[in-house]
């Protein structure tokens, strides 16, 4: 409503003029927007006099409508403003947040359906973002959405790092090609989520999905993604040529999205520069998300935890408590059944687990398979799995919630929904209280399977809203959400500051699942992390499996010195110590950095950064005269240039290195790290050397 009385009050007839430009503060980016011949909206941006998007159309299809809103446009107003403020995150990279930006409102008619739109372009010095704009009006109250018209249309063969615009998983390696490269290597079938995991491949493929990075061969690098995904589906997109058209996720029967006016969509991001470094400093995403929502957000502390789970994947430990099948949820009576001997949620373990959080100064202890549902939990029939509120036998729930508070500790709390969101909703609020009753304020979930609703995706409108339901009904009972296999974020982690943490991406269980490149880490902050916090789960320091079955010839494919790298690189308020206990009391002193690295910020310095190839960030921690600087490459050695400008100048501060020993490899030795001390100040410039699939961790105080 407020936009359609905005609109009469500032309505200013343009005349003949199709034709507006805007440009950012600086001056660096520029927007062209004009309608063509037959009245379609269109927009260009270039960059420093070169062009990012050429000339790409915009518009709506609406099912069962003919005309639709793609063209037959005149622009009956347009209205230009700027805002210029910080505002302060409630957690983040920084601790303030500057929101610069120019903007275009674009009033559109088409006299043909009678209907009126507006177009919001924002230009930062980094990026640009629009959005569509349905008032509330006679002709368009309710309509569903056939397909978003929205246009990318590249200058040339850039290089991308891409994923298959698959519906529902966000969890393929990154596959660097030419734009050209693209269909080829979808086509060739060869891309695959993982060996042993193929649940999900190869379901509703579109070309690519975002954040989409890329690199033109003139060096501007250019992200696509988007901004507040509320309420409408996910955007992939379909590639012609160089051309790139949004497709929106499907639902179950075949339409896009279903619309009350007044409505928004979620902003079209394109951040762009011609130093990579920009795109990781960027706040555009976050700036064009709103302000947050809570009343209050002194509840909501970032986390380090260690949890009880590396050990399925890498000791043979189970989710389930016994090897018997087809349990039916408040049917079965788990103290009749024979445990396997291999459930991981023991008491004795989840209590191991305290003391190990007690002892090194981590905020909470993740225990998945303490709930009765996992003998055989996913699966097209099975809806009601699991009841987020029974413990299995050998998990004493009261036992171990005092044990964990006289040790100063949380458990953290593990939702495992199987995907089946219907159950999960109808249960939550219980769940929910149930957490509370027993001292938990964070929850994991988790979305393996095919959704419920049946024929939903993970990525469509149903499950978007699901995810956002969820955050926002936990935020009312104080709990902080990670959520695992929903889709990918586009910054609602500033209006939610509760949705600490997303995974929406292949994480460190790939490593034990099936394996990840060498370069994996270095691609991510360029796509994945645009658009908010992964839980990555780093922290792996025996690196090889064989150490456990000499039979496992998996690894992961880093040095340990990278693992550690990844707490500054990888940036999360929520961050794992994955390995096993027993691990980490093998290698002390580079637990030692896990335990001091900070998970909030007051600054973010990147220093070195190419996707593909290299990160090096510093960091400094909130509210502390401490730094943390991470560097990590690929499969390629490299000496990372650490300038330490950004310490204040004219004193001394002890950095703690650690660094890939002489001859360390990903592969061939990986384990080899040395530590040692120097003092360093603001006029110091380390040449650090980054063993093959190696990294650096460094401390300063
Ligand atoms: C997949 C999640 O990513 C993983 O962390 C979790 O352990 C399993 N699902 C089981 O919920
Ligand atoms: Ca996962």
């Amino acid at each position: 409503m407020k936009y359609f009385f905005g609109l009469l009050l500032w309505m200013k007839v343009l005349g003949a003029s199709a034709q507006e430009t805007l440009k950012s503060p600086d001056g660096d980016l520029e927007l062209k927007f004009s309608l063509d011949n037959k009245g379609v909206p269109t927009y260009a941006l270039t960059f420093k006099g070169k062009a990012v998007l050429l000339p790409g159309k915009l518009g709506m299809e609406i099912a069962g409508d003919s005309i639709s809103l793609r063209d037959g446009f005149r622009i009956t107003g347009t209205q230009v403003s700027s805002v210029n403020d910080t505002w302060t995150p409630v957690w983040g990279q920084s601790s303030r947040i500057r929101n610069q930006y120019n903007e275009l409102e674009v009033a559109l008619y088409q006299e043909k359906r009678d209907t009126r739109i507006l177009l919001r372009f924002r230009l930062f010095n980094d990026g640009l973002g629009f959005r569509y704009e349905f008032p509330k009006q006679k002709n368009l109250n309710y309509f569903t959405v056939k397909e978003e018209l929205t246009e990318f249309r590249m200058t040339g063969d850039h290089k991308a790092f891409w994923l298959p615009g698959d519906y529902q998983t966000e969890e393929y390696k990154t596959s660097t090609t030419l734009l050209s490269g693209i269909l080829p290597k979808l086509k060739s079938g060869t891309l695959k989520v993982g060996e042993n995991y193929p649940l999900y491949e190869n379901k509703g493929l579109v070309s690519v999905q975002t954040p989409l990075m890329m690199k033109s061969s003139d060096n501007l690098y250019i992200n696509i993604h988007e901004a507040a995904l509320v309420d409408y589906p996910a955007m992939m997109l379909e590639l012609k040529g160089q051309t790139f058209s949004a497709h929106l996720t499907p639902d179950a029967v075949g339409n896009r999205a279903y619309i009350q006016t007044d409505f928004t969509t979620p902003w079209r991001t394109v951040l762009v520069s011609d130093d990579a470094r920009d795109i990781l400093a960027s706040n555009t995403i976050l700036n064009l998300n709103e302000p947050c929502a809570l009343e209050s957000t002194d509840w909501i502390r970032p986390v380090k935890y260690v949890g009880v789970w590396w050990e399925m994947f890498v000791k043979g430990s189970t989710w389930a408590y016994t090897n018997e099948t087809n349990t039916k949820l408040g049917k079965t009576d788990y103290s009749k059944l024979k445990p396997n001997g291999t459930h991981g949620a023991t008491t004795a373990n989840v209590k191991k687990y305290i003391d190990f959080a007690a002892k090194h100064g981590f905020d909470q202890v993740l225990v998945e398979g303490w709930n009765e549902g996992w003998e055989d939990w996913y699966g097209l029939w099975k809806e009601d799995v699991f009841d987020f509120v029974t413990p299995y036998p050998d998990f004493d729930l009261n036992y171990l919630r005092d044990y964990a508070k006289s040790k100063g500790v949380r458990i953290m709390m593990h939702h495992e929904t199987s995907a089946a969101a219907t159950n999960y909703e109808r249960r939550l609020d219980e769940a929910f209280r149930f957490m509370t009753a027993n001292r938990y304020n964070a929850v994991k979930t988790g979305y393996v399977g095919y959704p419920i609703p049946r024929g939903e995706w993970r990525s469509g409108q149903w499950m978007a809203s699901h995810y956002l339901r969820v955050a926002k009904e936990a935020a009312k009972h104080h709990i902080m959400v990670n959520s695992h296999e929903a889709v990918r974020p586009t910054g609602l982690c500033r209006t939610y500051p509760n949705w600490l943490a997303q995974e929406s991406a292949r994480g460190t269980e790939f490593e034990a699942l099936a394996d990840s490149d060498p370069d994996h880490t270095t691609i991510l902050p360029f796509t994945r992390l645009v658009g908010g916090p992964m839980d990555y789960t780093p922290g792996i320091f025996q690196t090889t499996f064989d150490y456990y079955d000499p039979s496992n010839k998996k690894r992961v494919h880093t040095t340990l010195v990278k693992q550690l790298a990844l707490y500054v690189t990888m940036y999360s308020p929520l961050q794992m110590a994955a390995d096993l206990v027993e691990n980490y009391e093998r290698f002390p002193d580079a637990l030692q950095f896990i335990k001091d690295v900070a998970v909030d910020w007051d600054e973010t310095h990147i220093l070195e950064a190419e996707p593909g190839d290299y990160v090096t960030i510093a960091r400094k921690a909130k509210g502390k005269n401490e730094w943390f600087v991470g560097g990590i490459t690929d499969e390629n050695g490299r000496t990372a240039q650490i300038n330490l400008d950004f310490l204040p100048a004219g004193r001394k501060f002890k950095a703690t290195i650690y660094e890939d020993a002489r001859g360390a490899h990903w592969e061939t030795n990986p384990m080899a790290y040395g530590i040692r001390t120097v003092e360093v100040t603001s006029k110091t410039v380390l040449g650090q050397i980054l063993a093959p699939g190696g990294g650096v961790a460094i401390s300063i105080k």
